[in-house]
């Protein structure tokens, strides 16, 4: 691990899902206990626990700790409960692939209602843990990407807080830190909710790694002028194509770094990839509420009545990415995803 308490774990006596509040953050280290499927809805939606492979983490784990004590008409309950988790939020595809699997796993017990509760509690559990080991993996392919003293520049938050690991887009910079590298990490802001400077900056000060923060509107300037040698982000689904959804803010710093001659590494779980999705324009970007962009925090930003547009997540088209890092390997253009992930050895 980095150091750092599980962003997403079981409870000591495994009846509910205990996650780190990330709403609290960086004010207070803070865990929410989750144990009906409300809760767990509720925690993704408001992002309590966010970054998509953590909340196909614990969405799966939620759904094996929710149905407990539904015997009477269990088929009827985990259908629904199902149903609602998978929706908590549109645009990553780690909560419904986590869902599907969860279904897949009791599809031919839910008559059985004690039998198909262990079934989830395992297939929960080896979601998890497959989580925390596809981190690695994508931390080790990565490194191969860096050298010591580099400077780089991220967006949103990729880290152990949005993994049931050590991040996917932070996991080579916390292997870095262990290997006593000097890397310097500049952290978009990441408006409206913050994630870069609430999360990111509190886990890589955490960890021990030089990070600056900037406001968004500083990115293009700083790939031209503070020596960024790579931009590492995450993803929340990549399409068949190669094209790469992540939190918005993402095309456009992909855009400078293009401009720039700098390299745009998307790191993520094989979970993130979805063959399924021809390209980025295919998929449901999340619409969030305009009060976050206009009282960020809760404080007034703007006027009272303002009108404010608020995309969760945009996408990258491929051509802007020089390498697509998963699990499996470093992948390079020309993607092709549509039979999903095939391993490969090429850095
Ligand atoms: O709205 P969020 O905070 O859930 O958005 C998170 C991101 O966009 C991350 O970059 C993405 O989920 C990858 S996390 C490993």
């Amino acid at each position: 691990m980095s150091g750092l308490p599980p962003t997403v774990a079981w409870s000591d006596d495994g009846r509910a899902v205990r996650i780190v509040d990330q709403r609290r953050l960086p004010a207070e280290l803070a865990f929410l206990d989750l144990r009906t499927v409300d809760e767990v809805v509720n925690a993704i939606r408001t992002l309590a626990v966010r970054g998509a492979p953590a909340i196909g983490v614990a969405g799966a784990m939620g759904l094996a700790v929710a149905l407990r004590e539904r015997e009477a008409g269990f088929a009827a309950h985990f259908e629904a409960a199902a149903t609602a988790i998978a929706r908590a939020r549109p645009t990553a595809v780690n909560l419904p692939w986590a869902i599907a699997r969860m279904r897949a796993a009791v599809a031919s017990r839910l008559g059985e209602p004690a039998s198909a509760l262990r079934l989830l509690h395992d297939e929960a559990e080896r979601i998890r843990a497959e989580d925390e080991a596809m981190c690695l993996a994508i931390g080790t392919h990565g490194l191969a990407l860096l050298r010591d003293g580099m400077t780089l520049l991220t967006h949103c938050n990729a880290g152990a807080l949005a993994t049931a690991g050590i991040g996917t887009a932070l996991a080579p910079v916390h292997l870095a830190a262990r290997r006593g590298w000097r890397l310097h990490v500049y952290a978009d802001e990441t408006r409206p909710l913050l994630q870069g400077a609430r999360l990111t900056m509190w886990e890589l000060l955490h960890a021990g790694v030089q990070a600056t923060l900037i406001t968004d509107n500083m990115a293009a300037a700083t790939l031209r002028d503070r020596g960024i040698e790579a931009v590492l982000v995450g993803a929340d689904r990549i399409c068949a194509n190669g094209d790469v959804v992540n939190k918005v803010g993402t095309y456009g710093v992909a855009l400078a770094a293009h401009a720039h001659g700098v390299p745009v590494y998307v790191l993520a779980p094989s979970s993130t990839v979805d063959p399924a999705t021809a390209r980025g324009a295919d998929v449901h970007i999340e619409q969030r509420d305009g009060a976050e962009v206009t009282m960020p925090l809760g404080a007034a930003a703007a006027p009272a009545g303002a009108q404010a547009y608020n995309p969760a997540f945009d996408w990258t088209p491929a051509r802007l990415v020089s390498a697509i890092v998963t699990d499996r390997g470093v992948h390079r253009p020309p993607y092709d995803f549509s039979r999903g992930v095939v391993a490969t050895s090429s850095t």
